[in-house]
């Protein structure tokens, strides 16, 4: 029988370092293992909730019910063809594991996701993206088990619905799978996208004039590193806000009052706005407030300097979007899962 936990503290398991609990913890890594709960009344009765690493939630209180941590192992190539390898991994795997096996075969297409933290069940989720990629780019498909019948499901890409850092996984079939595998359809002649500036301008401080995927990663590992708070040391989610997509007109009008509004094209003349940007001018960069504040090298992420609870982020995080919406008339909504 899968062992079932009681009273079982979150806090290791999310990367806010928010100190809260839930009710039954139990880890799953197989099939069999959610066969058990459905088959049990008691814990098929608790409302469940899957959690990967925990690095894209924001608790602001207890669980009651069950939280079910994704310990799906495994990586591997499926497939090849003249063009393409077929790598499954394990959704309880780390993401920059599963990087970090595609650049030692030299498949391309995840070099520019290197070191974004969390398991591989989440990326779907959000559709994980940094530095011009996303993973809808290289997703070929997943298998989930719902949750009420334990059958297994396979998803394609287009039964996904990718969106910016949005999936069906956050919409109708939100909280009803516990993703299982992912399989990603990579490059094995791979191309190069230093499209986004800081890309391009960290490999030159490299040195480096025709780049290999590794470097790629290298440059990347080393933007993140420069601006991101480490989770292991500042309890933070990465960008707490999505950046923002406003229609073309709307956007030369709020040009026009602040030139130097950070904006970049977007999908059917729309623009996204750099929330970052929005954010410190508001005047909340770096600006500590007790144990929260807006990261000093990154406006767009929320930290914990530690003791925090969840509502004291969340509370704070309602500050800068009430002082963006009042400068900018703009909202942001926010990119983090609030539990
Ligand atoms: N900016 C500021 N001040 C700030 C932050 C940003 O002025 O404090 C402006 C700068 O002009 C900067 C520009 O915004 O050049 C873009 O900043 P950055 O490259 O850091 O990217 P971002 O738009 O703030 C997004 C993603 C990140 C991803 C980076 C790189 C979202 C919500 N966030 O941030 O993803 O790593 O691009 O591609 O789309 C995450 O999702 O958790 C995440 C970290």
């Amino acid at each position: 029988m899968t062992a079932i936990k009681e009273n079982f503290s979150l806090k290791k398991f999310n990367t806010f370092g928010v100190d809260v609990s839930c009710r039954y913890f139990a880890e799953i890594g197989s099939e069999q293992d959610i066969q058990n709960l459905i088959a049990d009344d008691k814990y098929n009765r608790q409302q469940k909730f899957v959690l990967g690493g925990g690095s894209n939630i924001l608790f602001t209180k207890n669980f009651d019910g069950i939280v079910l941590h994704d310990r799906f192992e495994g990586i591997g190539v499926v497939s090849v063809d003249e063009d393409y390898a077929f790598v499954k991994a394990g959704a309880g795997e780390a993401w920059h594991e599963l990087v970090l096996y595609c650049l030692g075969k030299n498949f391309g297409g995840v070099e520019n996701l290197s070191l974004i933290p969390g398991f591989v069940g989440a990326a779907p989720i959000q559709n994980i993206g940094a530095y011009g990629e996303e993973l809808k780019n290289v997703f070929h498909s997943l298998t989930a088990i719902d949750l009420s019948t334990g059958e297994p499901k396979v998803f394609s890409a287009d039964e996904c619905r990718f969106g910016y850092r949005d999936s069906i996984f956050k919409r109708e079939a939100k909280n009803k799978y516990i993703i299982t595998d992912v399989t990603l359809r990579l490059n094995k002649k791979p191309v190069i996208n230093t499209t986004y500036g800081a890309i391009e301008k960290e490999l030159e401080h490299m040195n480096v004039t025709s780049p290999t995927i590794g470097d790629v990663s290298n440059a990347v590992i080393k933007i993140r590193s420069s601006k991101l708070p480490d989770p292991k040391v500042i309890g933070n989610c990465g960008s707490f806000f999505k950046n923002p997509t406003i229609p073309i007109e709307k956007y030369d009008r709020l040009q026009h009052v602040f030139p130097d509004l950070v904006a970049y094209p977007a999908q059917g003349n729309a623009m996204k706005l750099s929330a970052g940007w929005m954010i410190e001018k508001c005047g909340w960069k770096g600006k500590r407030n007790g144990n929260v504040g807006m990261h000093k090298d990154q406006a767009l992420v929320l930290v914990n300097y530690g003791g925090a609870t969840g509502r004291e982020l969340l509370q704070h995080a309602a500050e800068v979007q009430k002082s963006v919406k009042e400068s900018f008339g703009i909202i942001m909504e926010a990119e983090v899962n609030v539990l």
